[in-house]
């Protein structure tokens, strides 16, 4: 797919048939925003190699939006030096096709230059929420999500943004700080895509083999083992997760499990034995070289 610019005699963002207008800086995406005018417009922040569930991330997007900006960009800062920035996918071309089909009306696919121009040095700390869980396994990552994402509303100034539930982390501390910094967006999460087989859409599953990939139907399987035990309360939830991930630390290849934990879905506290209400059972864990997450929400 030949991929316009601004530079391009472009017809105007969301013209009928005309894919998206795709803009590499800030001046292009002002003036892209400018033309999008007073339309109600949803943003979708992505790292890219979209899915099925970013396809779901832009439909949800449009049912609370005239306009849909989706944001490709692999931001350093959520990254620790021993993940997977290099390795990470960057299809763009193919990403440019499904935002076209979706009907995605801007895309802005900034490089790191333009995301980070010098050092920085202001950034978004999460506070506790943000230090269990993920934030414990994953340190600074959600001051690196918090700050690009701050910095992509502040670019694209949508009146929505739309994130997945899938990231049901991300997605309360992203609530979080627009509640505590005051920010005018509107936080949709949108449910999480599986796969037939119960496998949670993720950029990363392209890095599972065949053998792998069966590990880690682990994860779906035990939440699905936890949501059936909803009626048992806190404690049958976890058991009946935990078997199921036990079975599969010593299958081949194994699964490593770096937490399993029912928290409050707002809070991200582990919930107590007795607790009643909406909860979020949690599961994060290793299969060879790739790191995956999932969850379920509960009504306990
Ligand atoms: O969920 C993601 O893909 C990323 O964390 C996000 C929200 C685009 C920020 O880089």
């Amino acid at each position: 797919m030949s991929e316009p610019t601004t530079s391009d005699p472009a017809p105007a963002p969301g013209a009928a048939g005309a894919g998206p207008l795709v803009v590499r800086t800030a001046e292009e995406l002002a003036r892209a925003r400018a033309a999008l005018g007073t339309r109600r417009t949803a943003l979708v922040p992505t790292m890219g190699a979209l899915h099925s569930g970013h396809r779901r991330l832009v439909a949800t997007a449009r049912e609370h939006a005239d306009a849909v900006v989706v944001s490709i960009f692999v931001n350093p800062l959520q990254f620790g030096p021993n993940e997977d920035f290099d390795r990470y996918p960057r299809p763009l071309e193919a990403d440019l096709a499904v935002c076209a089909e979706a009907g995605v009306d801007v895309v802005f696919a900034p490089t790191v230059e333009v995301m980070y121009p010098g050092p920085q040095i202001v950034t978004v700390r999460p506070g506790a929420m943000g230090e269990v869980l993920e934030g414990e396994f994953r340190p600074g990552f959600f001051e690196g999500v918090l700050t690009v994402v701050s910095k992509l509303f502040n670019l694209v100034r949508p009146d929505v943004a739309v994130f997945g539930q899938k990231d049901a982390q991300q997605l309360a501390v992203v609530r979080r700080m627009v509640r505590d910094l005051c920010m005018p967006v509107h936080v949709v999460g949108a449910a999480t895509v599986r796969d037939p087989d119960g496998l949670a859409t993720s950029s990363r599953n392209v890095y599972l083999s065949a053998e792998e990939r069966r590990s880690a139907l682990a994860l779906s399987r035990a939440l699905l083992a936890g949501a059936d035990a909803a009626v048992t309360g806190a404690v049958g939830i976890l058991s009946a997760a935990r078997e199921v991930l036990d079975e599969a630390a010593t299958a081949d290849p194994p699964v490593a499990v770096d937490y399993l934990s029912l928290v409050n879905p707002v809070t991200f506290t582990e919930v107590s034995g007795d607790f009643r209400g909406d909860a979020v059972l949690v599961v994060a864990a290793w299969v060879g070289e790739t790191r995956l997450i999932d969850n379920v929400p509960l009504t306990l």
